[in-house]
């Protein structure tokens, strides 16, 4: 693993932090004569989950409990997102319920971090009407997040840090992972691409690639943890190593990730379209460690509303991607996010957008109202569609993606395929996993199955799950 003076130095100061907010939190501790419990509550996309494994495994690190009850917690802290209007709300929403039990319990400290912090009106709102708010920090600064908390539990006043970007990767922060046999692994940070409608690159800053031996050093020691999935996170991977010295390019990454001894499966997201080379066509079909299965958001199926967002790419380009992508890799699964109410989106670029979901057939999609974000150029444009026929369009969006992916879905029905146990289902004596397509299946199992990679036949298709059984293997 690379590790030259500058980020000794940062490690060191590091666990320097840590020492420091353990001893404050110990004092603490032994005043109320109990362990103090902390809870990281996240919102968001996968990169935001990722983000809160590594604030939490620095809780458990300075010597916090773990809990999802945060009406049981000392220490509240919400990861949160902004990419549309509803996640701000709902962060809102829930400070004021956070209000009402720091009055119960005065001692409760509660800390915001994430996309939403990069937003200055955000946080000038929060300073002040929120007294409730105790913390804050951003996505630049994660990092420096021991520091802070060491702060606030000394001091106990309020501890606000911000910064407007940053060209740091800080390696080795402590983690504790939600699941044991699977883990997702940052590749890249920020975004370049600056769709019209999103605020991403606004509040994650430029992109910036990890060092590749950084990455498959994080693989390896995750393997020999026990994990068995991995899943490569930026917010568009296919332009990974564009920032970095060496030549490296995310095919090879993802070549080498796959063969990493241990590792059985290797999901990635995002893709961006316009970035998607042949070259990772033929890594992916060739790696059998590599899921069958790409995000391929396409936003929209109209090339002019494509253009409006400065997407790169048209319709005709899309549909002939996943046709190369098809040619290659013939039973992939293909998920896209698609939005709807685009600025100056008419009936008729709707309609192409239906069609386009229709054409291609994708497994599931995730839909999404556009919403205006103050700081995109889009938010500023006259023709903003109105709230009904916007929301009479998603409407109509969701019924074309259920029908479609109900009969791509069923393609597998009666096959035997290997299921990646996750959890216990909620209906006793059932499991749920995935099969390599992404797709969920629920089958009759134990919790020990947990982690393990089992054999079950598809035996029906119920739109977006499978329900199954598995196959016992004869031995010889
Ligand atoms: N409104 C609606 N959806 C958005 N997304 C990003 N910004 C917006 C917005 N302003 C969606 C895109 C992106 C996904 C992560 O969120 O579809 O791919
Ligand atoms: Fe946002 Fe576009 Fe970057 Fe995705 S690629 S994060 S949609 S700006």
């Amino acid at each position: 693993m690379t590790m030259n003076s500058a980020s000794m130095e940062e490690e060191l100061q590091l666990q320097k932090n840590i020492d420091e907010a353990k001893e404050a939190l110990e004092l603490l501790t032994r005043q109320k004569g109990r362990p103090l419990r902390s809870s990281i509550v996240t919102f968001g996309c996968q990169m935001n989950a990722r983000d809160s494994e590594k604030l939490r495994g620095i809780c458990e690190a300075v010597g916090f409990e773990d809990t999802e009850r945060e009406e049981e917690a000392d220490f509240i802290l919400y990861n949160t997102c902004t990419v549309r209007e509803n996640a701000d709300q709902h962060v809102y929403g829930r400070l004021g319920i956070l209000t009402g039990l720091k009055k119960k319990n005065p001692d409760l400290i509660v800390g915001l971090c994430g996309c939403m912090m990069q937003e200055e009106q955000v946080v000038a709102k929060i300073r002040k009407s929120y007294p409730v708010v105790e913390l804050i920090f951003g996505t630049h600064n994660l990092f420096t997040f021991p520091k802070l908390l060491a702060r606030i539990l000394k001091e106990r006043r309020r501890v606000i840090e911000l910064w407007d970007g940053t060209d740091r990767i800080v390696e080795h922060l402590p983690v504790k992972r939600k699941y044991k046999f699977k883990s997702g692994v940052n590749i890249m940070f920020g975004c370049n691409n600056f769709c019209s409608y999103c605020i991403v690159p606004y509040v994650r800053g430029r992109e910036r690639s990890r060092d590749a031996r950084d990455i498959l050093g994080e693989i390896r020691t995750l393997a020999a943890d026990g994990v068995r999935e991995i899943m490569l996170l930026g917010q568009n991977v296919n332009s990974y190593g564009k920032t970095l010295a060496d030549s490296i390019r995310f095919p090879e990454l993802l070549r080498m990730a796959a063969r990493t001894e241990g590792i059985d499966r290797v999901r990635f997201m995002t893709s961006h379209p316009k970035d998607l080379s042949d070259e990772l066509i033929e890594v992916m079909a060739s790696e059998s460690s590599i899921c069958p299965h790409l995000h391929l958001p396409v936003q929209s199926g109209s090339t002019r509303i494509l253009k409006r967002m400065n997407r790169h790419y048209t319709r005709e380009d899309y549909l002939q991607l996943v046709s190369r992508i098809r040619s290659a890799m013939p039973d992939i699964s293909l998920t896209p996010d698609i939005i709807v109410g685009f600025p100056g989106e008419t009936e008729e670029d709707f309609a192409e957008t239906l069609s386009l979901v229709r054409e291609v057939g994708f497994d599931s999609a995730f839909t999404f109202l556009y919403s205006k974000r103050s700081g995109t150029p889009a938010a500023v444009w006259e023709e903003q569609v109105d709230d009904e026929t916007a929301h009479r369009r998603f409407d109509r969006l969701l019924e074309t993606v259920r029908i479609s992916a109900e009969k791509a879905c069923a393609r597998f029905e009666g096959r035997t395929m290997e299921v990646l146990v996750e959890e216990e289902n909620k209906e006793p004596g059932l499991v749920s996993g995935r099969i390599p397509h992404n797709l969920t299946v629920h089958f009759p199992g134990t919790k020990e199955q947990i982690g393990q990679l089992v054999p079950v036949r598809l035996v029906e298709c119920k739109g977006f799950y499978y329900v199954g059984e598995q196959v016992k293997i004869m031995q010889a």
